[in-house]
């Protein structure tokens, strides 16, 4: 048994979860399933980003203090994260004043590697984040995110200097001691990461007062990134406690807009404070809906909830991870997903009523599923193609309602009463083995079909697991 640490992306509560946040967290749950399926020891981390000028702003225009505005929406990620099915053991607000103690406690470790200067330039408000010329012009001085203008600012902040451990963080990623996949971002990162700049870590307090207080510098507060970032460690009770039982994580998962944060300023944070870098981080890709990014202005935005509540859960289950590629933008329609439901109302749902109804008449007895060796499915949920490994289990699926077709169990019991028996035995026993996969990614429907072929008296279920409507 192995210790495994998985982690997700803290989500920026300046708004409730949305569709593309369900992302980070079926990945991290596939991914935490399939391991302690190994019979391993997983931990998985999630929680909240809340500090910064923009959730600042967000709360007092919703005329609630501060405070109260960031528990408020950090419950509902929490609530969100469990409507998925998915299960975290540790959850992580930035807000959390062991988080913030222990920040500062980084901040300090770090100190040989930042130092203070004076930024000129151009910063865009909705991004929080600074704009190098060449973004300026290419722009035209307009941020597209937000369509706002960019603003001169003049200020001093505090830098962590990339510079020192640049060379290492290449060969790190060129070495794969830390695995980026998909290869194709990793290609993109390494391609950035050249001219790489020093990254500013903290505010002047009078532009930002939100946040965790530099250390030695009443002035200053830090700046998303060392806030953020270090509460992967943090959560484990860094630098307090040891943390070499889970550090360095097995996975870290993020969407593709922020790897470059992950990859570059994160083990430039690691290798500062002399800790191990993860093995792996997972850039998962982004949804869309009817092939466009989702977008207040577009007007194209759907709510989790909406989706959840159309057939439940393991209807969004499975289009979000069989339908959805693992690492490249995945489109959602209501179209394709009526369609997703139809399959595994057809493919799945069909296949438990009709061998359930037939093994009643046939009087079969309840047998248990066995974790065969599958070799290609490991080999895909090993490289995160998390999508192609749940094709592997839906192909047998699909095989085995062939098989009810062609060898025909029903006919076979006029004739051959033995035969049809062994046949259906036969195929309930794939079933259930197949079964055992399933649950990773469709739990609750995998715990409804070890019930059912697991009873003494198998009875087909009252209502089918996914009715028509
Ligand atoms: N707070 C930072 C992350 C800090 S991690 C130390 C942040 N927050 S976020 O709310 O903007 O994004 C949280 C996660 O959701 C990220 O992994 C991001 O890529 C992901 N997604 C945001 N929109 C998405 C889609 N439309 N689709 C899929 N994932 C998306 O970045």
């Amino acid at each position: 048994m192995k210790n495994i640490y998985i982690t997700t992306a803290i989500p920026y509560v300046n708004g409730n979860p949305h569709l593309g946040h369900a992302m980070d967290y079926l990945l991290a749950d596939v991914l935490r399933r399939y391991m302690m399926m190994q019979g391993n020891n997983v931990r998985l981390q999630a929680g909240t980003d809340e500090h910064g000028s923009k959730i600042f702003k967000k709360a007092a225009d919703s005329g609630m203090p501060v405070k109260e505005f960031v528990d408020q929406i950090s419950k509902n990620f929490q609530d969100f994260i469990h409507s998925l099915g998915v299960e975290y053991t540790d959850f992580v607000r930035t807000t959390d004043a062991d988080h913030e103690r222990r920040c500062q406690a980084i901040w300090e470790k770090l100190s040989d590697h930042i130092y203070k200067d004076k930024y000129e330039g151009w910063y865009c408000e909705g991004c929080e984040g600074f704009v190098t010329d060449k973004e300026y012009s290419e722009n035209d001085g307009t941020c597209p995110d937000h369509k706002k203008p960019y603003t001169k600012l003049s200020e001093e902040n505090y830098y962590l200097r990339i510079s020192d451990f640049k060379d290492r963080i290449r060969e790190a990623i060129e070495s794969d001691e830390m695995k980026i996949t998909p290869v194709f971002r990793k290609k993109e990162f390494l391609n950035l990461l050249k001219d790489m700049p020093d990254v500013s870590i903290s505010r002047p307090k009078e532009s930002v007062a939100w946040g965790v207080p530099v250390p030695g510098d009443e002035n200053q507060v830090m700046y998303v990134w060392i806030d953020a970032l270090s509460n992967y460690i943090t959560i484990l009770g860094y630098p307090e406690k040891d943390i070499s039982d889970f550090w360095p994580a097995n996975t870290q998962i993020v969407g593709k807009d922020i790897l470059r944060f992950h990859a570059g300023i994160w083990p430039a944070m690691l290798m500062g404070l002399g800790l191990p870098l993860p093995k792996n981080l997972l850039a998962h890709g982004h949804i869309t809906v009817d092939g466009e990014k989702m977008s207040k202005s577009i007007g194209n935005v759907i709510a989790p909830e909406e989706i959840l509540g159309k057939h439940g859960l393991i209807p969004f289950r499975y289009y979000f991870t069989r339908h959805a590629s693992t690492t490249e933008d995945a489109d959602f329609t209501w179209e394709k997903y009526e369609a997703a439901y139809n399959e595994l109302a057809n493919d799945l749902g069909n296949l438990v009523q009709r061998l359930a109804t037939l093994a009643n008449k046939n009087g079969l007895a309840g047998q248990q599923g066995e974790l065969k060796d599958l070799p290609e499915f490991d080999e895909r949920m090993n490289s995160y193609e998390f999508n192609f490994a749940f094709e592997i289990l839906w192909k047998q699926i699909q095989d085995l309602n062939k098989r009810i077709d062609e060898e025909k169990p029903w006919a076979l019991a006029k004739t051959e009463p033995e035969k049809a028996k062994d046949v259906l035995s036969d195929i309930i026993k794939t079933l259930l083995d197949t079964n055992l996969r399933l649950a990773i990614f469709l739990p609750e429907t995998a715990e409804k079909i070890k019930e059912i072929f697991g009873a003494t008296v198998i009875e087909p279920p009252a209502t089918p697991l996914f009715p028509k409507n």
